[in-house]
C-alpha cells in the first residue's frame, strides 16, 4: 500500500511553477484568489493539515497554533522573517519551523540601496514634478538633495543582507560602519572595511545613513526607540527594509517631522499593511509596499526553497531550512 501524501494547505497565491510542482508533489491546497487568510481560516488550515505554507501576512500565535495538535508537523515559511510565528508556542508542540534563507538577499540589499538613493537625492519628488506637468525647467537651485558618496553608512545587522548593502554601498564611495550582536570575521571585516560599533547608541550619534538589516525579534522590537533616534544628527537619513517593528515609528514620524532627521525610505511599516496617514503626508519620506524581496526570481527561489523543505522533511530527513530560536 502506497503511504498517503503529506496534505500542504498554503495560505496565498505563490508563483505559478511553485504552485504546479506542489500538486504534483503533494496532495495541497492552494488560494488561487489570493484573499488573505482570517483567523478563523487560519485556525481550521493548522487543524487539517501535516504542513501549512504561510506568509508574513499571516498571524500564527498562540491562539492559532493551540489547535494545531495533532496533525500539524511543520511550518514551511514562504519568507525569511519569521516573526510573524510564535517560535516558543511551535517549539513547546514539537512543530518544526522553516524559512527561505539565502536567495533573497542580493535583491533586498539592491532595494535598500535604490531608497538609499532615492531620498537624499528627492527620486520620487522629482518623479512627481515631471508627471503632473509642473516642472519649469531647469535651475540651478531646484531639487538640490544631498550626495551620498563619502557618507558614514551605518548597518544594524550585518548578517547576509546587511553585508550585501555593505558590498554595494562600497561601490558608491560610502564608509561602512556596523553594530550586530556579534562582531562578524575579521575576513568579512576586512573585505568591507567595516567599522564595528559595540555600541549602537555611540554609532547612530555618528552617521549619515543608517540601514536597517536585523531581523525583529523580542530582543530588536522597537531598537531605534525614541531616545535612539534623538541622537541621530539632523542631516541622518533611515532605509528600514527589515521590519517595521524594529523602529519605533510614532517617534520617527515625530523627528522626521520636526527636522530632527532629514529623510527615511521605509519598505516596511509597524502595522502592516495599515500605514500611519502622518508618514503619508511627508515630503521627505519615500514609501514603498513591502517588495524587497519583489523578483520573479526570488520569489520563485522561495517557492523551490519551501518545496525542498517540505520535501526533505516529509520523506524523514532534516530539513535544509530549519529555524531555531537561537538564530534570532
Ligand atoms: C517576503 C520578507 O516577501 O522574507 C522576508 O522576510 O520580508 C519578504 O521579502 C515575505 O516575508 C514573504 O513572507
Amino acid at each position: 500500500m502506497t503511504k498517503p501524501r503529506p496534505k500542504i494547505i498554503v495560505t496565498r497565491k505563490l508563483p505559478d511553477s511553485i504552485e504546479t510542482r506542489m500538486m504534483e508533489l503533494f496532495d495541497v491546497t492552494l488560494n488561487l484568489n489570493d484573499q488573505p487568510f482570517g483567523k478563523a481560516e487560519l485556525i481550521d488550515a493548522v487543524k487539517n493539515c501535516d504542513v501549512l505554507v504561510p506568509t508574513v501576512t499571516d498571524r500564527i500565535d498562540a491562539s492559532v497554533l493551540g489547535h494545531a495538535a495533532p496533525r500539524l508537523k511543520l511550518i514551511a515559511n514562504f519568507g525569511t522573517g519569521v516573526d510573524h510565528i510564535d517560535l516558543k508556542v511551535a517549539r513547546s508542540q514539537g512543530i518544526i519551523i522553516t524559512n527561505t534563507p539565502g536567495v533573497l538577499t542580493e535583491d533586498t540589499a539592491d532595494l535598500t540601496m535604490a531608497l538609499m538613493l532615492a531620498v537624499p537625492r528627492r527620486l520620487v519628488e522629482g518623479e512627481y514634478l515631471v508627471r503632473s506637468g509642473q516642472w519649469s525647467g531647469w535651475s540651478p537651485t531646484s531639487m538640490l538633495g544631498r550626495r551620498i558618496s563619502k557618507k558614514r553608512l551605518g548597518i544594524i545587522g550585518m548578517g547576509r543582507i546587511g553585508a550585501a548593502v555593505a558590498r554595494r554601498a562600497r561601490g558608491f564611495g560610502i564608509a561602512i560602519h556596523y553594530h550586530n550582536r556579534h562582531r562578524v570575521g575579521a575576513d568579512l571585516e576586512r573585505e568591507l572595511e567595516a567599522t564595528y560599533w559595540e555600541s549602537l547608541d555611540q554609532m547612530l550619534s555618528r552617521m549619515d545613513i543608517i540601514s536597517v538589516n536585523c531581523p525583529h525579534t523580542p530582543a530588536t522590537y522597537h531598537l531605534l526607540s525614541a531616545r535612539r533616534i534623538k541622537l541621530l544628527q539632523p542631516h541622518a537619513y533611515i532605509v528600514n527594509t527589515s521590519r517595521g517593528e524594529v523602529i519605533d515609528e510614532t517617534a520617527l514620524i515625530r523627528a522626521l517631522t520636526s527636522g530632527e532627521l532629514a529623510g527615511a525610505g521605509l519598505d516596511v511599516f509597524e502595522n502592516e499593511p495599515a500605514v500611519n496617514p502622518k508618514l503619508l503626508k511627508l515630503s521627505n519620506v519615500v514609501l514603498l509596499p513591502h517588495m524587497g524581496s519583489a523578483t520573479v526570481e526570488s520569489r520563485n527561489d522561495m517557492g523551490q526553497k519551501v518545496i525542498i523543505n517540505i520535501k526533505a522533511f516529509t520523506d524523514g530527513h532534516a530539513p535544509p531550512d530549519r529555524v531555531v530560536e537561537a538564530m534570532f
